[in-house]
C-alpha cells in the first residue's frame, strides 16, 4: 500500500497539541477503539500532551496532510528497553496506509533509542488494529481476560502483542533457579548468575501503558 503523497510522517511539536487533543477527543467519542471514551477532558488532555512533548520518555509521531495532523502514534520508553505504543488515525484518513507508515516510524524509533521490543494492548474486537499490527510482525503474547472497567460496567479483555527487535537475550522462560537457590539467566554469552535483589520488581515491570491503548486512562 502507498502512502497518499501528501502524508509525512514527522515528531509532535507544541503547535499540534490542540489538535492532537481534537484528534483523540473525536478518537475517543467512537467508544470502541481506545481505553478512553468520550467525552474526555479536553484542559487535562491539554496540559498532558505538553508534558510529554516537553520530556524525552517518549517518542510522539504525527502523519501530517498537507499541514493536517490525521494521525499520531505515541512510544513509552521504560527504562527495561520496552517501548509501548498507542496510536490513532482519524475516521476519513484509515485504510489508506497511514496506519501502516506511523507504526513504521514508531517501529524505527524505538530501535534507535536503543529499545529491545515494542509491546501493545488491543481489543480483541479491534480487528483494523490487530490486523495493523499482525502484519507489521507483532505476535500474540496473550489475553488480559474481563480486564477493564468501561463506563456502561462491562468489564473487557485486551490482547497483549509485541514485536521482539533485538535477538533474546536469553532463553524462553528466561530465568531459572539453580539448586543454591541463585536465579540463573541463559544468554548467548552463556550462562550468568543473576542477583536476586537486582530482579525487578512487579511494580516496575508494569509500567503504565501508552493512552491510546485500552489501558490508557484517557
Ligand atoms: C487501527 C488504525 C490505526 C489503522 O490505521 P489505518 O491507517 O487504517 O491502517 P492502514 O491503512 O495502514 O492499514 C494497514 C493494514 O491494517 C489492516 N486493516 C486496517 N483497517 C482494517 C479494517 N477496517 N479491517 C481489517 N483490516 C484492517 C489491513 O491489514 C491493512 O492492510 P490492507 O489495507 O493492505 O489490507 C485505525 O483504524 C484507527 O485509528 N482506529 C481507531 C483507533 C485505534 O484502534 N487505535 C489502536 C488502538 S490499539
Amino acid at each position: 500500500m502507498t502512502l497518499p503523497g501528501e502524508v509525512v510522517v514527522r515528531p509532535a511539536a507544541a503547535g499540534d497539541v490542540e489538535r492532537l487533543v481534537e484528534l483523540y477527543a473525536t478518537v475517543a467519542d467512537e467508544g470502541r477503539w481506545l481505553g478512553a471514551e468520550g467525552p474526555v477532558d479536553r484542559a487535562e488532555l491539554r496540559q498532558r500532551w505538553g508534558r510529554r512533548l516537553s520530556s524525552d520518555d517518549g517518542v510522539h509521531l504525527v502523519a501530517d496532510a498537507s499541514g493536517v495532523v490525521v494521525g499520531q502514534v505515541s512510544l513509552e520508553l521504560a527504562p527495561y528497553g520496552v517501548a509501548s505504543l498507542g496510536m490513532l488515525v482519524e475516521g476519513g484518513w484509515r485504510r489508506r496506509g497511514v496506519g501502516t507508515a506511523l507504526v513504521q516510524a514508531a517501529v524505527d524509533a524505538a530501535r534507535n533509542r536503543g529499545c529491545h521490543k515494542v509491546s501493545l494492548q488491543v481489543w480483541p474486537h479491534n480487528q483494523a488494529a490487530g490486523a495493523l499490527y499482525r502484519k507489521l510482525g507483532f505476535e500474540d503474547e496473550g489475553l488480559l481476560r474481563h480486564h477493564y472497567r468501561r463506563r456502561n460496567g462491562e468489564l473487557w479483555g485486551a490482547v497483549i502483542m509485541g514485536l521482539v527487535l533485538a535477538g533474546p537475550a536469553s532463553a524462553a522462560g528466561q530465568e531459572v533457579e539453580d539448586d543454591r537457590g541463585h536465579h540463573r539467566q541463559h544468554d548467548r554469552g552463556g550462562d550468568r548468575d543473576v542477583d536476586p535483589d537486582v530482579l525487578l520488581p512487579e511494580g516496575d515491570v508494569a509500567r503504565e501503558p501508552a493512552e491510546t491503548q485500552p489501558a490508557g486512562e484517557q
